[in-house]
């Protein structure tokens, strides 16, 4: 969990760094020792779950690690049986790519910020 706060405090204008998701909810790419990527499946029910924490270390950008931990979340969602997942996010190009979308069956999601 140190390694994985380590990344995500890389990206505080993107990523939350409190109430974060408990260590078994991440899947984790390593370079040697080194944790270089990261993301977490938190599953609120049989309904929902949300793709949360997503970072990858600039050095290792671009060569399908982000994909590649959002697939592996997408397979734990499926064997868990959630039905659908979501993302709150400002990467929505890369979000968009890996099969994400606004709206869904005419629905938009919309939140209320209570303080
Ligand atoms: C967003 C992020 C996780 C992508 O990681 P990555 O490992 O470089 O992504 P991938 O290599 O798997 O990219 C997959 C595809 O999406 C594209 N892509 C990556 N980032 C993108 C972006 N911001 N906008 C549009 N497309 C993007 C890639 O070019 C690639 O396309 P290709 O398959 O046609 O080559 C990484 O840039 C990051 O850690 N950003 C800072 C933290 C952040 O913003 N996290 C998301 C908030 S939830």
């Amino acid at each position: 969990m140190p390694s994985i706060r380590a990344l995500l405090k890389l990206y505080p204008e993107q990523l939350a760094q409190q109430n974060l998701p408990r260590i078994s909810s991440f899947f984790v790419a390593a370079a040697g020792d080194r944790i270089v990527g990261c993301c977490a499946l938190q599953i609120y029910s049989k309904r929902l779950a949300e793709l949360r924490s997503l970072a990858v270390h600039s050095t290792f950008r671009r060569h399908g690690v982000a994909s590649r931990l959002v697939e592996l979340c997408k397979q734990r969602a499926r064997a868990r049986g959630v039905k659908e997942l979501f993302a709150v996010t400002s990467q929505t190009g890369f979000f968009e790519r890996a099969g994400f979308a606004t709206f869904r069956r005419e629905k938009t999601a919309m939140f209320f910020d209570v303080g």
